[in-house]
């Protein structure tokens, strides 16, 4: 064999050898913890054949604990480059096999290399995450490692999107990578988080509580927010980022991908005239509403079990992405509080840093009174929205379907937030407060001084009502700028769409503004 050959040779085993990660055992011992290896999740995750390996001869330079004599090609982290549907995208994948995943100086080093090349070439980061934190025997390399990466998530956030999957455990500081990035995904049963593990929190607090309980899918979607995404497994996970990114563009200069649309754009939906229920009290199902005007009834939910009030995810309308915000009066009567403020908000500030039109669904009777919202900082929390709404120059269509009362109807996108196209249905209630609640502060006093109070207080109420309670006085003033058929309503908002297409908006030149956080 030549030298050549030989040297050739050596190459594809050490390929091989990397490949292999932490060992056959260690593999198998991934599987049986229903766990997919690093490479096996990045195949499952791009476009077949599509990805390219970097840094797979990178090995750790730690010599304590004996380190010098154990280290892995590829030293713990899978990095590199593929497509989604054709369009690029940079990996990382924590390979549990190599000293359970955990990140040391030369991993952080791959991670941020893929993170630099990403902000270059203007597309997005995906990590996939599974690792026991910092590697222990690297002591504060490991730390300064983090500190790089969670560097580069904060310099890119709003430049490329950043999507973080959690395959396994994701502990201590090293949740703040995915909490930085834009969506994170969880899957179910093998994944959690949490900043202290159980051990720490019964030392520290006496608290019995399981890895589960404190920071599984479940917990991070439906108590704390912090999942946008609960998966059923890990192969589901990866199927969400892949549906993801088919609504959102490579970088913030970009705009989203444009599909081709096959549900007529002039669709009347005859069910949307006779939705509402004649007693403002009752309920009906925004879902409804949203998968009868979108195209295909198609909606990507995000944060579906946090905060149910509102709704946000993805959609499209003749084939362009958007996002739609909408309250649920089928939870809370669609109130807005903090954990909802907080959810929109966010919401609301992603669609806008990436050109992703906002569509706001407004069915909305008020912010949730009383000492459980106010010292918890609902009125931090909904300026959040507020100022996300306000900040915002992407095209804003709103459409207001019934309850629009005081602070919540300024909130949700009206037209002095620069909403550009502001419709309403004529069930709508665009007012300062609801009837019932106007007539007790004005006309209290001369219902007592009645015969007859109750008399008093719903005759004040009815001429209340056929003043305020209908969407002809904002329209009167040009702060709707048309009432609308319901069943027309994808049209309309279509027509709006296509209409603000060529907006261009800028906000005053500043360092950054001062969002209420
Ligand atoms: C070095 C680690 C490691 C770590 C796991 N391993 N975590 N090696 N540094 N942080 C190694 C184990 O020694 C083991 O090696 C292999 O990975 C697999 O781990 P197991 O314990 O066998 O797996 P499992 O039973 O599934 O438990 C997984 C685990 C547990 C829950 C993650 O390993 C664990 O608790 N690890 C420590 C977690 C932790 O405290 N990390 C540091 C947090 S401080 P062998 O050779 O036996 O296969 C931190 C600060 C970050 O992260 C701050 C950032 C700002």
């Amino acid at each position: 064999m030549s030298s050549q050959l030989e040297k050739v040779k050596e190459l594809i085993e050490l390929r091989a050898e990397a490949r292999l990660g932490g060992g056959e055992k260690a593999i198998e011992k991934q599987h049986e913890r229903g766990k997919y290896t690093a490479r096996e999740r990045i195949a499952q995750l791009l476009d077949e054949g599509s990805f390219e390996e970097l840094d797979m001869f990178v090995r750790h330079r730690c010599t304590n604990f004996g380190q010098d004599k154990k280290s892995y090609l590829g030293d713990g982290v899978v990095t590199g480059y593929g497509t989604i549907e054709g369009r690029l995208v940079y990996v990382f994948a924590q390979d549990f096999t190599v000293f359970g995943g955990s990140l040391s100086e030369t991993m952080a080093l791959k991670i941020c290399k893929i993170m630099d090349m990403a902000m270059k070439m203007g597309a997005p980061v995906i990590g996939l995450n599974d690792s026991g934190g910092a590697r222990i025997q690297e002591g504060i390399n490991a730390l300064a490692g983090y500190a790089e990466i969670f560097q580069r998530n904060i310099l890119a956030s709003g430049v490329i999107p950043q999507i973080s999957a959690i395959l396994g455990p994701c502990a201590g500081g090293a949740v703040y990578s995915p909490a930085l990035t834009d969506f994170t995904i969880m899957a179910k049963g093998i994944s959690y988080m949490f900043l202290t593990g159980p051990k720490v929190v019964k030392t520290v607090t006496g608290e019995d509580v399981t890895q589960e309980d404190l920071g599984g899918a479940d917990v991070h979607s439906k108590k704390s927010g912090v999942c946008h995404f609960a998966a059923e497994d890990g192969e589901h996970a990866l199927k969400i980022i892949r549906k993801l990114f088919s609504y959102i563009p490579q970088n913030n200069l970009e705009e989203p991908p444009l599909v081709e649309c096959n549900d007529p754009i002039d669709r009347l939906e005859d069910s949307l005239n006779d939705i509402i229920p004649d007693s403002p009290n009752k309920p009906y199902d925004m879902y409804e509403v949203i998968g009868a005007v979108v195209d295909n009834g198609e909606f990507l939910e995000v944060q579906s079990d946090y905060a149910k009030n509102i709704i946000v995810g993805f959609a499209r309308f003749n084939g362009q992405a958007v996002g739609i915000v909408a309250n649920q009066p089928k939870f809370l009567a669609g109130v807005l509080d903090s954990n909802a403020s907080r959810k929109g908000a966010r919401f609301v500030r992603f669609c806008d840093a990436f050109n992703i039109p906002l569509v706001t669904l407004v069915d909305v009777p008020g912010f949730l009174p009383g000492t459980g919202q106010e010292y918890n900082g609902v009125i931090l929390h909904g300026a959040k929205l507020l100022y996300a709404y306000g900040e915002a120059t992407v095209p804003k269509v709103t459409v207001t379907l019934r309850k629009s009362y005081g602070g919540s109807h300024i909130v949700m996108s009206c037209k002095q937030l620069r909403g550009d196209m502001n419709y309403a249905w004529p069930t709508a209630e665009i007012a300062v407060m609801g009837g019932a609640g106007a007539v007790e502060v004005l006309y209290a006093k001369e219902a007592k001084a009645s015969d007859n109070p109750a008399k008093v207080l719903a005759d004040r109420e009815a001429e209340y009502n056929k003043l305020f309670c209908n969407p002809y006085n904002a329209a009167r003033y040009g702060y709707i700028d048309d009432v609308i058929e319901p069943r027309n309503t994808r049209f309309r908002v279509i027509r709006a769409l296509q209409q603000l297409a060529t907006k261009k908006v800028t906000n005053p030149a500043k360092k950054h503004g001062n969002i209420p956080l």
